[in-house]
């Protein structure tokens, strides 16, 4: 048993016991895989700001924050307040309501390419409802996703997710799945445009991360994305962006603002649902249109999008639209902020593994970076495939992940996205951290 595994083990014994009984009752004690690591996971008590608290009291520094949700910091106030206000007004009524058209509105006035919105209750809705609406809207079958994308666990998009990206990613999908969705490679313009071109007959649409989470938040190159809007206008597919992250985080309007090419749709979630549970499908107004249920003319001809008992909860509704009035009044401080922080720990830490002499690469953009350890020195990593065949994801996973914990920093993927609520003294921390983590992994 590792060094690293006893001192964790021996600040979180009440966890342990937790994850001993969580095991007797949900598979792998979990109920999203995300949330499992080696040996156990700490259980979390509260969290305020940029501050989480586990059951044995320890204190750390959040990168995870909420999967990446809370870009103001953990419970804030103005969201709190929201969900106060709202919990006296109702709390789930199931018929449609002023608020919910005014957070549609706010979101058609910020993401650029949202002419119409639909909402859904989480991001692994949107983007299987993106692919259902991209194949009915064209009248074509196959999808293109990226090599290593992550869309949510909808059969839909569940193929080429891990290495060797090749096939379908669980037992139970129907075999079929491997013909209509297929992965193509992320940043590669000669591999993408061949398999583009095998496929350009029958292809409905392609969806990517414009800065793809598994990939090491490294962002889609400009020349890729251009390629990717004017291969799928060719050949009469729609290109999908999922901002289930970067929405509202990249800048106010996603990715998509910030790096000027307009996608036909973006699914979003995370962040615009302010902490509680939200998926958006959105984008142009005549695709959006074929899933409405007003009847036209003689023929009522629709595409289903919008089941979802909890769709546009008040709850939801509420804290994300205090979440965006905030973004979009302060987004002169707000993404400043982010970007300037961001830049911070990717140069700190490099600094750090630079003389520590550590092999180790931060890669990132804004407030969203990760740490890969490369197994040779000198490679570039910018998509999930040169990452995962060049660098040791284990020892990210597990190992650092577990040593940063045990100096009260929990990351994810080796990093994580900051918030408002990180302070320059967190910052600090984090890199403190991590340079006392390299030098121990170096001693082995
Ligand atoms: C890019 C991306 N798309 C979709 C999803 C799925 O969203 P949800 O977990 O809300 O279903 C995620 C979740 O992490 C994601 O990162």
């Amino acid at each position: 048993m590792e060094h690293f595994f006893d001192l964790y083990r021996q600040k979180t014994q009440l966890s342990k016991d937790l994850f001993e009984r969580s095991k007797r009752v949900m598979p792998g004690g979990i109920s999203h895989n995300v949330h499992y690591f080696p040996p156990y996971p700490f259980f979390i008590k509260g969290a305020k700001g940029s501050k989480i608290r586990d059951v044995d009291g320890n204190e750390y520094i959040d990168l995870w924050m909420g999967h990446y949700t809370h870009i103001l910091g953990h419970h804030p106030e103005i969201i709190a307040k929201a969900i106060e206000k709202q919990s006296t007004e109702g709390f789930h009524w199931g018929i449609v309501f002023e608020k919910q058209v005014e957070w549609a509105e706010l979101i058609q006035e910020l993401i650029p390419c949202a002419e119409m919105v639909r909402f859904c209750c989480s991001g692994t809705e949107a983007t299987m409802y993106a692919a259902r609406l991209a194949r009915g809207y064209t009248g074509k079958n196959i999808i293109l996703k990226m090599a290593g994308g992550w869309h949510g666990a909808s059969s839909d998009l569940s193929v080429g997710i891990k290495m060797p990206y090749e096939r379908e990613e669980s037992l139970g999908l129907f075999p079929e799945l491997q013909r209509y969705t297929k992965a193509i490679p992320y940043n590669d313009i000669p591999g993408s445009l061949e398999a583009i071109h095998q496929n350009r007959k029958d292809l409905a649409g392609i969806i990517l991360e414009p800065v793809i989470g598994e990939g090491g938040f490294v962002p889609a190159a400009m020349d890729y994305l251009k390629m990717l809007r004017s291969e799928t206008e060719k050949c009469g597919a729609l290109l999908i962006f999922d901002e289930v992250i970067t929405g509202f985080r990249m800048s106010l309007g996603g990715a998509q603002e910030r790096f000027g090419i307009l996608p036909d749709l973006t699914t979003l979630g995370k962040i615009m649902g302010g902490g509680f549970p939200a998926g958006a499908l959105a984008g142009k107004r005549e695709i959006l249109e074929a899933t409405s249920p007003e009847k036209k003319g003689k023929k009522w001809e629709k595409i289903l999008i919008g089941g979802g008992t909890f769709s546009s909860h008040p709850f939801t509704v509420a804290a994300g639209l205090a979440m965006l009035h905030h973004l979009k009044d302060y987004k002169e401080e707000v993404y400043p902020f982010l970007e300037t922080k961001g830049e911070e720990v990717r140069k700190g830490l490099r600094e750090v593994f630079d003389n520590e002499g550590a092999n180790a690469i931060v890669t990132g953009i804004g407030s969203l970076f990760q740490i890969h350890f490369p197994f040779q020195k000198g490679v570039a990593l910018n998509s999930p495939q040169s990452i995962n065949q060049l660098s040791d994801t284990e020892k990210r996973e597990v190992e650092f992940r577990i040593r940063m914990l045990t100096k009260g920093v929990h990351v994810m993927h080796g990093g994580g996205g900051l918030s408002i609520a990180h302070t320059d003294k967190d910052i600090e921390t984090i890199i403190r951290a991590a340079r006392e983590a390299a030098r121990e992994m170096a001693d082995g």
